[in-house]
């Protein structure tokens, strides 16, 4: 299977239709899997397919587009289904620094934000490609020299700018071609082979807590191309440097899951990274029909089960929320329906694919559904009257001896809360290292955040974010309750 559309597609200038899309965030490995506390069911952020990846320690995300977030069935679906974001065009070095030295993160802070409010992880997407790139990098002369220090410069601002907030980066995109061998970039032609290496030194000096992945497509199925990544992921492992997991786009053909998806994600995982499918969707020659759409319901059962029976699998995000917007329809002509929501928002039977895969039933939401509301939980202490709130604990990422863990308060009373008091008590000694969207204090085991200014203010049925990293060492447990005090 071939992708010749790719490339002019992302050459493409800005569309009229401007796409968007993605989520992704994320569950590590094993761990990860959604802790609640104080309540007993999960914050609204978790319902639908996120909330039952979440079960089985994974996340389910979308590409995510600023533009579309207005569009009220847009944003419903976006926070009802998915607990990862991925911008799908705001992060991309075209829109962070469109000219030299000159930096602009109004999209992908946005993203950010939303994502945070809605107890989202995020995929950054992605550092250096060889697309959508302003042409003052890739017309400008540069010696090789010049040019790497153009490329540090980006990555140490951009991945800069979002330490701490990201749950991942793509750090490199699509440097490979499809006989496996590399992609005539201007990184590749001016700088040579280390480019890739020294970008994700640079990425790791940035945002020592972002997971660093090298992501491209057609690299499903085991072929020229996943193997030259598969080569160069070893020889990054025995070299020391810094790569933490490789991302699957999975832009399919109905009907051409590759039979080996499971086999070649088994095969990158044991080499000591973490694997995600990123930009997944499906796609068909239009019209649609029963047929075809029961095909791509079974394509979207198997490539999840796929990721599920992989250990390190750590997350699916699909490239877009509807087809509405999807992007493929301009890319490949002829082509579209690619994704699980059609064009007025109603689950289709690849929806119940997924879910069903992901263990979960195999009825779709109604269209109109809201985000799930939270239930009430008992308050620690006394709110006044109407006021009470819930927390939940989620670690997203672990490492060696640290990990970064992110807490959803959510307003269960009848009236606005103004400011909330979330605690809890470590079972094996963590600290805290930095926290944001809070104010801490840590004394022995037990933890107290509060609300800041900004964050404070929640809405009945509302919720809001605030995350942290911290040190482990010997075990790295949930904490078994964690209370929430409004205000
Ligand atoms: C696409 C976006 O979806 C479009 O809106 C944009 O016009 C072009 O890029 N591989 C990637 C993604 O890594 O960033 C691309 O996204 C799709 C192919």
């Amino acid at each position: 299977m071939t992708h010749p559309m790719l490339e002019s597609a992302s050459r493409a200038p800005a569309r009229t239709r401007a796409r968007l899309a993605a989520t992704a965030l994320a569950a590590t490995t094993l761990a990860a899997a959604a802790v609640v506390a104080a309540v007993t069911t999960p914050a609204s952020a978790a319902s639908g397919l996120g909330q039952l990846a979440a079960a089985q320690g994974r996340y389910f995300g979308t590409a995510l587009a600023n533009n579309h977030l207005g569009e009220s069935a847009y944003a419903t679906v976006a926070d009802r289904e998915f607990n990862s974001v991925t911008p799908e065009n705001e992060m991309k070095w075209d829109a962070t620094e469109p000219s030299r030295g000159s930096f602009n993160y109004t999209g992908g802070d946005a993203i950010v934000s939303h994502a945070q409010g809605h107890g989202q992880s995020v995929r950054g997407h992605t550092l250096v490609w060889h697309s959508q790139l302003p042409s003052w990098v890739s017309n400008g002369g540069f010696n090789a020299a010049t040019l790497t220090s153009v490329m540090q410069n980006h990555i140490s601002n951009v991945a800069g700018h979002y330490k701490g907030k990201l749950y991942a980066w793509d750090v490199v995109n699509e440097a490979f071609n499809d006989d496996g061998t590399r992609r005539q970039s201007v990184f590749q032609t001016t700088i040579g082979d280390s480019y890739i290496a020294t970008a994700f030194q640079a990425a790791r000096a940035a945002d020592p807590t972002a997971k660093l992945y090298y992501n491209d497509y057609n690299i499903e199925g085991i072929n020229a191309k996943s193997t030259a990544v598969y080569n160069m992921v070893k020889a990054f492992k025995q070299q020391g440097v810094p790569i933490d997991g490789v991302g699957l786009q999975t832009h399919l053909i109905l009907g051409q899951v590759p039979s080996d998806l499971q086999a070649n994600l088994q095969r990158f995982a044991d080499l000591g990274v973490d694997v995600a499918l990123t930009e997944v969707d499906v796609r068909m020659q239009t019209p649609a029909d029963s047929s075809k759409l029961a095909t791509q319901s079974a394509n979207y059962a198997a490539l999840t089960k796929a990721c599920l029976n992989v250990a390190r699998c750590v997350g699916i995000t699909v490239w877009g929320v509807t087809d509405k917007y999807s992007w493929v329809p301009d890319v490949f002509p002829g082509y579209g329906a690619p994704l699980l929501f059609d064009d007025s928002y109603n689950a289709k039977p690849a929806y119940t694919g997924v879910s069903g895969a992901l263990g979960g039933g195999t009825s779709s939401p109604s269209p109109s559904a809201s985000p799930s509301s939270s239930p009430s939980s008992s308050p620690t202490s006394s709110p006044p009257p109407g006021r009470s709130c819930s927390a939940t604990y989620r670690k997203v990422n672990e490492w060696n001896t640290g990990f970064q863990a992110e807490v959803t308060v959510t307003n269960t009373g009848s009236s606005s809360m103004g400011g909330w008091t979330v605690s809890w008590a470590f079972p094996n000694g963590q600290k805290i290292t930095q926290l944001w969207n809070g104010t801490l204090s840590q004394s022995g085991a037990n933890v107290t955040v509060k609300n800041v200014s900004y964050n404070g203010t929640v809405t009945p049925n509302g919720s809001t974010t605030f995350g942290f990293t911290g040190d482990w060492s010997g075990a790295n447990g949930t904490p078994s309750s964690v209370t929430c005090a409004a205000s």
